[in-house]
């Protein structure tokens, strides 16, 4: 038994012909669970995403097969159908199947999809839950995602219309339903729509001087932070050359940062103005 089998002693087997869907967190390898390091040591092939940081990759045993399962980097995109096809391929021929996917698997990482398929194909699984960027990110940032008389409530959704959505950019959600809440909502995947996705807030009600936060890259050495106005924020990151992967947070939440982050240990912020 290894040092790490006693920290992990739950865990159950991973059998030949399984996936085990891991989420590797935000980036940082200090954010990766035990458990998803245990199973990644057990994996005979580790199908991966590009958002797996590299320092969690590295953590992999140097004779386990990858097999990049990514949707950037230049390299050729691979659809959904083609990523849960080669997982049943996998699994098929007795592997023991490690689907590492950035964050959570379950929170807008298509887990859901991969996991339907497998149960389609009789492959049996299990979820290995990560840290997903959309809190890290918060932390990262020092904007605590709840606080007592502050917000009751977050709202976790993508600013990505799904595939096949019908009508304008960032008309997939009903921005001003969502803006009558209240609550601070944290977005992924947003970058692209920003600007339209803050003209539906706004003309939803949501007030102009709303605090809004973006943190590029949370939780790695390239992180970035800035903190905006609703009505200018999509112009300042783009004066700022901020791209994605990005958490976008607005509400009340993020004037709390001002307040934390002078004292919070961690990567420099990116304040307005400073063209950084
Ligand atoms: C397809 S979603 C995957 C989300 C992932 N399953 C999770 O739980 O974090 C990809 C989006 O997650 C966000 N994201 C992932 N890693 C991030 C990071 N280190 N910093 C900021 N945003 C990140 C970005 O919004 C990115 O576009």
């Amino acid at each position: 038994m290894t040092d790490l089998d006693a920290l992990v002693p739950n865990l159950p087997v991973f059998e030949p012909g399984t996936v085990w869907l891991v989420g590797a967190g935000p980036g940082d390898p200090g954010l990766f669970t035990l458990a998803g390091l245990q199973a990644m040591r057990q994996a005979d092939v580790i199908v991966h995403d590009a958002l797996v940081g590299d320092g969690v990759m590295a953590l992999a045993p140097p004779g386990t097969e990858r097999d990049y399962a990514g949707k950037r980097g230049g390299r050729p995109s691979h659809s959904q159908a083609d990523i849960t096809e080669r997982l049943i391929a996998h699994a098929r021929a007795g592997k023991r199947v490690l689907r590492l996917k950035g964050g959570d698997p379950f929170v807008f990482g298509r887990g859901g999809e991969e996991t339907l398929a497998l149960a389609a194909a009789g492959i049996r699984f299990h979820i290995v839950p990560g840290i997903t960027s959309g809190l890290a990110g918060l932390a990262a940032a020092s904007i605590p995602a709840t606080t007592r008389g502050t917000n009751h409530a977050v709202i976790l959704m993508t600013g990505h219309p799904a595939a096949g959505a019908e009508g304008p950019a960032a008309s997939h959600a009903d921005w001003p339903a969502f803006a009558a809440t209240g609550a601070p909502l944290i977005l992924y995947m947003a970058m692209t729509h920003l600007d339209a996705i803050a003209r539906r807030l706004l003309e939803g009600g949501m007030a102009p001087d709303t605090e809004v936060a973006v943190v590029t890259d949370a939780t790695t050495p390239r992180q970035r932070v800035l903190v905006a106005r609703l009505d200018t924020c999509a112009a300042e990151v783009a004066a700022a050359a901020m791209k994605a992967p990005a958490i976008v947070a607005i509400g009340s939440i993020v004037g709390l940062r001002a307040a934390l982050a002078p004292f919070a240990i961690g990567p420099d912020a990116v304040e307005p103005g400073s063209g950084a």
